[in-house]
């Protein structure tokens, strides 16, 4: 039996881990955070300290790892428990895989015309090895088979509960579901993950045991987890059915019915430059331009493209994950879950807007202006991206 507070979700923010003091604070309480734009792009693996840090509520606590516990139930003929060792027994599989957050780029997208939620610039995502059982293999363990999309007894949908204590579930925990296809899927690639780059999960993402969902937006990937259920129907939480969903920009806070759309769950197609902000002051000359693409689903990014044009004409950036290792959408030797760098020089004579696009393996796009995606919640904002630069010709009567 699962002792009571072997992982507990606090009702308040007097023990939260400490954080890296260069990250940009979006909300203080609960815990909102993400890396300056220059220590994200720095490395292909987001290291901890800089990786995203997205909260509901404040961060749970284990008080004994012995006694901690997930609960396996719902609608199978034989509940388990299983132990952080049972878990560890199973095969270990590491995956890299970039979460991103729904909201990325919601500051950007709130300029048009205001959204709710907590304001994020470029860089709500990161990209970690993450360490852990594949859920299929848990499920293959507890008497689903692979590839299963209807359990013996009507279950249809997994449902992942943690512990913390979130104001939008009234004080109760954080919680969402995949389909039993996707879960049972070991080509899927979704983790019971305990380990992020190598080292153990630490509290701010999920310690001890998370799910990870490559490919699917973040908020799918449970952190704190306390429960695994099978389930007829999708999760009927506030964050599958009150939130992260993707309405047109024709429907406002007095005309939304939550129940007409669907739980957003693959991410579409983005890039974002990260080696210079929206606006900066610079010398003309070559200008290096870094930053970030990926796409949902597993899908690879088949070309990111630049324009100083405004968009009538593109030239092609340089795209990679590892060092020396040309990338290749799609191939063995690539990372299908994770997002690819990119880099080019560009010559400023004079004040430029540089525009980003990428495309994906499916040949998605980015749409070009954020008015067509806006959406009252301010999610999945992957119009092009587009920094000002304007140029000093004197420096000295600059500074
Ligand atoms: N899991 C729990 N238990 N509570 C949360 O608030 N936030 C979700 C998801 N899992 C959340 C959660 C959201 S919206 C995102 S984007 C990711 O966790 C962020 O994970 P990270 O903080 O490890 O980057």
């Amino acid at each position: 039996m699962q002792l009571q507070g072997a992982l507990r979700g606090p009702s308040d923010y007097s023990q939260e881990p400490a954080r890296h003091p260069s990250l940009r604070i979006n909300a203080k309480e609960p815990f909102n955070a993400e890396a300056t734009r220059r220590d994200l792009a720095a490395s292909y693996i987001t290291p901890v300290d800089f990786f995203l840090k997205r909260n509901h509520g404040p961060i749970p606590i284990v008080d004994n790892i012995n006694s901690y516990y997930v609960t396996i139930s719902g609608m199978i003929d034989r509940p388990r428990k299983l132990s952080l060792d049972d878990i560890k027994k199973l095969p270990k599989y590491n995956v890299t895989a970039t979460l991103q957050c729904a909201g990325n780029r919601r500051t950007e997208m709130s300029k048009t015309r205001k959204v709710r939620g907590v304001g994020w610039d470029v860089c709500a995502l990161g990209n970690a090895t993450w360490g852990g059982a594949k859920l299929s293999d848990v499920l293959h363990l507890i008497g689903l088979p692979y590839h299963t999309e209807i359990s013996p007894s009507g279950g249809k949908h997994v449902e992942f509960t943690s512990v913390d204590q979130c104001p939008e579930e009234k004080g109760g925990p954080y919680k969402a579901s995949i389909p039993l296809g996707h879960a049972t899927n070991p080509a899927a690639d979704v983790l019971v993950a305990y380990e992020m780059n190598g080292e153990v999960l630490k509290r701010d993402h999920g310690y001890p045991l998370r799910v990870v969902v490559p490919g699917v937006i973040g908020a799918r990937s449970v952190k704190w987890l306390d429960r695994i259920d099978i389930i007829e129907e999708e999760c009927q939480g506030f964050f599958m059915q009150k939130d992260y969903k993707m309405f047109p920009p024709s429907v406002d806070w007095d005309n939304i019915e939550w129940s007409t759309r669907k739980p957003q769950m693959d991410y579409p197609v983005q890039s974002a430059i990260c080696s210079l902000e929206d606006t900066n002051a610079i010398v003309p000359g070559e200008v290096n331009v870094t930053g970030y693409a990926l796409s949902g689903g597993g899908r690879g990014i088949e070309r990111v493209e630049l324009s100083t044009n405004g968009g009538k004409s593109w030239f092609g950036a340089i795209r990679y994950q590892k060092e020396g290792v040309p990338y290749i959408a799609g191939d063995i030797t690539s990372d299908k879950w994770a997002w690819v760098l990119f880099k080019a020089v560009v010559d400023v004579k004079g004040d430029t807007e540089i525009v980003v696009k990428a495309v994906d393996s499916s040949a998605n796009v980015q749409p070009e202006s954020v008015e067509s995606i806006w959406n009252l919640r301010g999610i999945l904002n992957t119009c092009w991206h587009r920094v000002r630069l304007s140029t000093i010709h004197n420096l000295r009567s600059f500074l």
